[in-house]
């Protein structure tokens, strides 16, 4: 998508901490107006982004602050200034950094103004930063996700300094609202209602590298969203490591589930559609379930990661259910939103699994009938608990994985087609990137659907007749 909004008006209740990044901003544009009369051209920056839809919502507000500070947006790795957005979650995030660094090395050595800066889950980790330190020099400034609200602060003491600048918090409680924000999609955006993570399952990174859980104010919640509303946004994804938690910790005056947030939410003139990213099935709530089932403008899809179908492996990895539980929750789901999609996430060669465990998986997958599923191979990750148990060869995780990868395509591929026929609700999104006499939209059940139409209906709903199901999309045409 080309159109880029630039959210940032300064508000009447915007903190003190807002109002000082604003002043930074100004001294920063100061910094790149003298590069602009160095070049003779507008500088341009490169934001590159890696992980989930949280590390893309932060990716947004550093294109908000660099957009305000008088850089031009490029998807080229060959700008002025380039930030990597980094994730952590298995090792190949990691190595794919490293990858681009490589790369961008040989870019500065021949732009010498050129600027480097690194920032997300990765720079929580101590190990990573030394390496960087140790054999990536050229990178000009790193910081975390704790601080990312500094940036513009950051940038200004990166123009003042040769050093390599290094800024990482262990953790914070702040949350710094109103700060510029540039969104991809002018008809869609996700919006953070809760930071961090305080479920430690035992492989996962993220409550080492993103912190303890904090929930947003609901206030400034609905308060962003009325602002998108008014922007033109018609879609909405709620994002939290866990959003079946939110509300732990909010002052009592404001205190509220994610169920009633998430009726609240609904109440928003303009927003048509909303998603929510992730739910943890150990607290997935029957208020939430029935929210869901009566509010049309809710999404019929629920990412409901089981990580996987064993008892024994479930309780090693901390996950607070057991696979009869999980089904139960599944078949509840189903009797009370008939037309929901589910999808999840799978993690195969976690620590002591063996094939029977696999095949608990796969019978979960079988039973629960998953719209999709992300199946992954378990990545070791230092300071978890599992990384000191002891570790399943690749030689027995790889056939399971290949396995289980069988299965969860055979039960995705008839699962998905059950619409073929029906009439749905759809958001037009883009052109087809194969085929520009097609666009892609998608339906409320995340399911996307290409068919003939013209593009100035991207950003539109309309109705798609579904008449062929390629896998995991759909052929359509549209009804006037
Ligand atoms: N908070 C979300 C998940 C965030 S990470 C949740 O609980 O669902 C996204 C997915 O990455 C997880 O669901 C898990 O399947 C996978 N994952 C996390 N840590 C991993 C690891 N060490 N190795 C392999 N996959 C992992
Ligand atoms: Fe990681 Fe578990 Fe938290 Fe998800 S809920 S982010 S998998 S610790
Ligand atoms: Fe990766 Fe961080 Fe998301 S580790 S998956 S970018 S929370």
């Amino acid at each position: 998508m080309s159109e880029k909004v630039l959210h940032s008006v300064i508000t009447e209740n915007a903190g003190e901490e807002t109002k000082k990044q604003f002043s930074y901003m100004e001294k920063a544009e100061g910094y790149v107006k003298d590069l602009e009369k160095e070049l003779g051209r507008k500088p341009t920056a490169c934001v590159v982004t890696f992980g989930c839809q949280m590390n893309a919502r932060d990716s947004e507000k550093l294109i908000g602050i660099l957009t305000k500070i008088g850089y031009e947006q490029t998807e080229s790795e060959d700008a002025d200034f380039v930030i990597y957005n980094t994730c952590t979650v298995r090792d190949n995030a990691d190595q794919r950094v490293f990858g681009r660094l490589g790369y961008v090395s040989g870019i500065k050595k021949k732009k010498p103004w050129m600027k480097i800066a690194l920032c997300g889950c990765m720079m929580q980790e101590q190990g990573a930063i030394e390496k960087i330190q140790k054999s990536y020099r050229h990178v000009d400034l790193i910081f975390g996700t704790h601080n990312i609200f500094k940036f513009a602060e950051l940038i200004c003491t990166m123009f003042e300094s040769d050093r390599m600048i290094i800024d990482i918090w262990k953790d914070t409680d702040q949350i710094v609202e109103d700060l510029p924000i540039v969104r991809k999609y002018p008809f869609k955006s996700g919006i953070n209602i809760m930071f961090g993570c305080n479920n430690f399952c035992t492989y996962c990174i993220v409550p080492y590298v993103r912190g303890r859980e904090r929930s947003r104010n609901p206030k400034d919640i609905i308060r962003e969203i009325e602002y998108l509303a008014a922007d033109g946004v018609k879609e909405i994804m709620l994002l939290g490591q866990n959003v079946n938690s939110y509300g732990r910790g909010l002052p009592k005056e404001d205190k509220m589930s994610f169920a009633e947030l998430l009726n609240e939410v609904c109440k928003v003139d303009g927003i048509e559609r909303v998603r929510f990213m992730t739910s943890h099935p150990k607290d997935l709530s029957d208020d939430l379930i029935k929210v869901i089932a009566e509010n049309e403008k809710v999404a019929r899809h629920i990412h409901l990661p089981l990580q996987s179908g064993s008892d024994e492996i479930l309780n090693k990895m901390n996950r607070r259910y057991t696979k009869e539980s999980y089904l139960a929750l599944v078949d509840k789901i189903k009797a009370q939103i008939p037309d929901v999609s589910l999808t999840t996430d799978i993690i195969v060669g976690f620590p002591g699994e063996t094939d029977s465990d696999v095949d608990e998986t796969i019978d979960v997958v079988r039973k629960a009938e998953f719209d999709n599923a992300f199946t992954f191979i378990y990545s070791k990750r230092t300071g978890t608990p599992a990384a000191s148990m002891e570790q399943v060869p690749e030689s027995v995780s790889k056939p399971n994985f290949d396995r289980l990868l069988k299965v969860v395509q055979e039960t995705a591929k008839k699962r998905a087609s059950r619409f073929t026929g029906q009439t749905h609700r759809v958001l037009v999104e883009e052109v087809n990137e194969q085929d520009p006499s097609l666009v892609t939209g998608r339906m409320s059940n995340n399911t996307l659907v290409h068919f003939p139409a013209d593009k100035s209906l991207i950003g539109e709903f309309v109705d798609v007749k579904l008449d062929e199901c390629h896998g995991f999309y759909y052929m359509g045409t549209m009804i006037k």
